[in-house]
């Protein structure tokens, strides 16, 4: 069984080195080059394209690729995932609340995007939506009577017997997952600057993987997506480019899952 690794490297590179269809999922945060590249609109959606049809080779039939971007890189990024064979399942919105640097000539940006998708073909691809219901906004809208209840209860009404129709009782663990994220851009303690909500990130983790599952993040920042992989029973392979963000995520690992990592050189895994 692989162990959890964490390795330094160029994911272009790195990546080449792993067999066909050896990862369960790949859920990952490329950089968004949009502060990097800024004015130069070709550079910007470089990297991740590139890595693609690695992560596309390396995942295993009805694998799942969730991938966090920004406009403008992220739409361009999703047509290059389509364009290389993921089937995309739904565009998450993160709402964030703290707007990114402002400008005068734009609206104030306070929300990302999420990629869900996944390989061919569909009926292999874990999504455990209902590991992750989430709070009702309104339990007393959301429990709305079925049409059989409202037939009824109209009926009943006509005759003066009843002023309300029963109602079907709201979903004990809550509603269905909805495709916008309350979530969260800064916060005490946030090592990297790019670094994801916490709670964002298990909740990719339970509704895309299972346990046991092998996930792969090639651009591993501070270590949230492992991270979270090792507080959820899943195993992970990661790497970062920059040698102090891989020494962060194995600190973080160490100190908030026990977790001990290899970073073998990989011809030397077994
Ligand atoms: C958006 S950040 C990831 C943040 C991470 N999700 C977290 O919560 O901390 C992207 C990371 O990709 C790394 N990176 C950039 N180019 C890379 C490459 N070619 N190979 C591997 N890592 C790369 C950067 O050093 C950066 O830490």
């Amino acid at each position: 069984m692989t162990p959890d690794t964490l390795l330094v490297g160029d994911c272009r590179e790195v990546l080449k080195q792993f067999p066909d269809g050896c990862f369960d999922a790949c859920i990952t945060d490329p950089p968004y080059g949009i502060g990097a590249y800024k004015g130069d609109s070709k550079k910007v959606a470089l990297i991740f394209p590139e890595v693609l049809p690695e992560i596309h080779r390396v995942l295993r039939p009805g694998g799942a690729l969730a991938f966090f971007g920004r406009w403008p890189t992220f739409y361009r990024w999703a047509i290059a995932a389509a364009d290389c064979g993921f089937v995309q399942r739904d565009e998450v919105m993160r709402d964030l609340r703290h707007p990114f640097k402002p400008s005068p000539e734009a609206l104030s940006k306070t929300h990302d995007s999420l990629f869900l998708g996944y390989l061919a073909p569909r009926s292999d691809s874990t999504f455990n939506a209902e590991n992750v219901r989430q709070a009702y906004q309104n339990p007393a809208a959301e429990a709305r009577s079925s049409g059989r209840e409202r037939r009824r209860s109209k009926a009943l009404r006509a005759r003066g017997w009843a002023a309300e129709g029963p109602r079907r009782a709201p979903h004990p663990n809550g509603a269905w997952p909805s495709d916008v994220w309350r979530s969260c851009r800064t916060w005490q303690g946030k090592e990297h600057p790019a670094e994801k909500w916490p709670a964002d990130i298990a909740r990719l983790v339970k509704l895309l993987t299972n346990e046991g599952d092998l996930v792969l993040d090639p651009f591993c920042g501070a270590g949230t997506i492992p991270l979270a992989c090792a507080n959820l029973g899943r195993r992970f392979t990661a790497m970062d480019i920059d040698p102090h963000w891989v020494e962060v995520s194995e600190n973080r690992l160490r100190e908030e899952a026990g977790k001990r990592t290899f970073a073998l050189p990989l011809e030397a895994q077994p």
